[in-house]
C-alpha cells in the first residue's frame, strides 16, 4: 500500500466524508519564445469532486495582460504576439468544493536590444569639466555594450555598472570633441546609440585640427599634413610622431608638415600641437606606407644530380598579400613535374637532366612587383 492509498484510507475514516482537493499540472513547464511568437499552456486537473472552476493568474496574483487569452473551459492559456512583459510566471489555480490547489508554468520571452544614452545629448561642454555617458539596453539574452568613437574601430574604455556601460573624462578637451557610439549586441540583432560631444574651450583656447585625418601612401613618395588650429593669441603648432622621433627628411612651415620620400619606417601616428596661453590642443593622422614587392631567390644557384630532389624558396619584402609565379627562362612553361606553392616555393621532387636552365619568379603586390631567378644546373 502507497502512502497516497493509506492517507485516503485515513481521511476516509477520519474526514467523515470530505475529499481532496484538485491535483493540478500544467504543460509546457517551460517556455522560451520570440517576442511575435505565440504560445500556450494547458491547465490538467484531476478530482474526485466535480464541478472544477480553473483560472489564471500571471505571477502570484496579478490580472492577465490584454493579449493573454484563456479557452472557454479554463484549461488552456493562449498569449499571442508574445512582448517582452509577458515573460515571468503563469500561475493555473483550480477551485472545487474540497479546496484549492495550484501549477506554475514560466514564460522566456526572447527580444533584440534597444539601447538608451542617459543624457542623450547632443552634449555642449567647456574644455575641463567632466562628462559622463550612460549607455543601457533592454533585450533577452542580456545584450552585450560596447562604446566606439565614430570613424574609429577600436573600443574605448569603459567601466560597467550594474549592466550599464559608462564613459566619462574626468577633464575634456577640445579633442574629445566627436560623435559617440554604444552598441548592444545579443544573439536576436543589435541596436545602436550615438551621442555627439563638443568641447569648447575657454576664449582664445587653440582647437587644432589635421587633414588629411589618414592616409596610405607609397614608399619614396612626398606627404604633406596639414594642422590648422584656431584659439588667440594664433597658437604655436608643433608636430611629432608618436613613441618616434620624426623622420630625419622633414620640414615644418606653417603648419604644413612635409615628410620627403617616406620609407616603410615612417608609417605611424603623427601628431600636431597647437599651444597659447591659454591652453594647448592635439590632433593625430595615421599614415601608413606601402612598399612594392622586392624578391630574392633562395638558394639562387643550385648543382644536382638526377634524380635528386630540388625546392628553391623565392622571398619578398613588401605589403601583403604578395603572390608569386614561377616560370622558366626561354621557355616559358615549368618542366612537368614541378610543383609551386603560395608561399614562393619550387618544388621538382625528382629532376632530370633536361630540367637545367635559369628559373624566374615575380613577386607581386597591389603596388608593383618584382623578379628574382635562380640557376639549377643538373649532370649525371
Ligand atoms: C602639447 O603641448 C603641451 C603644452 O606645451 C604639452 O603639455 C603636451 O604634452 C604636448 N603634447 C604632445 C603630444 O607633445
Amino acid at each position: 500500500m502507497d502512502s497516497s492509498a493509506a492517507a485516503l484510507i485515513f481521511c476516509s475514516l477520519i474526514c467523515l466524508g470530505t475529499t481532496q482537493a484538485p491535483v493540478v499540472s500544467v504543460e509546457p513547464r517551460t517556455a522560451t519564445v520570440l517576442q511575435g511568437e505565440s504560445v500556450s499552456y494547458s491547465c490538467q486537473v484531476k478530482s474526485t469532486v466535480q464541478p472544477v472552476q480553473l483560472e489564471w493568474r500571471k505571477g502570484n496574483n496579478q490580472a492577465l495582460p490584454d493579449n493573454v487569452k484563456v479557452g472557454r473551459d479554463g484549461s488552456v492559456l493562449t498569449i499571442a504576439n508574445v512582448r517582452p512583459g509577458n515573460h515571468g510566471q503563469y500561475r493555473c489555480v483550480a477551485i472545487s468544493a474540497a479546496g484549492r490547489s495550484f501549477a506554475n508554468a514560466v514564460l522566456n520571452v526572447k527580444f533584440p536590444p534597444k539601447v538608451k544614452l542617459t543624457p542623450a545629448g547632443p552634449l555642449q561642454i567647456t574644455t575641463g569639466d567632466p562628462v559622463t555617458v550612460e549607455c543601457s539596453a533592454t533585450g533577452r539574452p542580456r545584450p552585450t555594450l560596447t562604446w566606439k568613437r565614430r570613424g574609429s574601430t577600436l573600443q574605448l574604455v569603459s567601466q560597467e555598472i550594474n549592466d550599464v556601460k559608462i564613459i566619462k573624462w574626468p577633464s575634456t578637451r577640445p579633442e574629445d570633441s566627436g560623435v559617440y557610439v554604444c552598441q548592444a549586441v545579443n544573439v536576436l540583432g543589435e541596436s545602436e546609440a550615438a551621442v555627439e560631444i563638443t568641447v569648447v574651450g575657454p576664449p582664445g583656447a587653440p582647437v587644432a585640427s589635421v587633414n588629411p585625418g589618414e592616409m596610405t601612401v607609397i614608399e619614396g613618395q612626398t606627404v604633406t599634413m596639414e594642422c590648422k588650429a584656431t584659439g588667440s593669441p594664433p597658437p604655436v603648432i608643433t608636430w611629432s610622431k608618436l613613441r618616434a622621433p620624426l623622420p630625419w627628411k622633414h620640414t615644418v612651415a606653417d603648419g604644413v608638415l612635409t615628410l620627403n620620400g617616406v620609407g616603410r619606417q615612417d608609417s605611424g601616428q603623427y601628431i600636431c600641437n597647437a599651444t597659447n596661453i591659454n591652453g594647448y590642443s592635439e590632433a593625430y593622422t595615421d599614415m601608413e606606407v606601402e612598399t612594392p614587392p622586392y624578391a630574392t631567390c633562395l638558394p639562387d644557384q643550385v648543382r644536382l644530380q638526377p634524380g635528386n630532389s630540388l625546392i628553391i624558396q623565392c622571398l619578398a619584402h613588401g605589403s601583403h598579400p604578395i603572390q608569386f609565379t614561377w616560370s622558366r627562362v626561354g621557355r616559358g612553361n615549368l618542366p612537368a613535374g614541378a610543383e609551386t606553392t603560395k608561399d614562393g616555393k619550387l618544388i621538382i621532387a625528382s629532376v632530370k637532366l633536361s630540367d637545367s636552365g635559369t628559373y624566374k619568379c615575380v613577386a607581386t603586390n597591389h603596388i608593383g612587383s618584382s623578379e628574382a631567378s635562380a640557376k639549377i644546373i643538373i649532370k649525371a
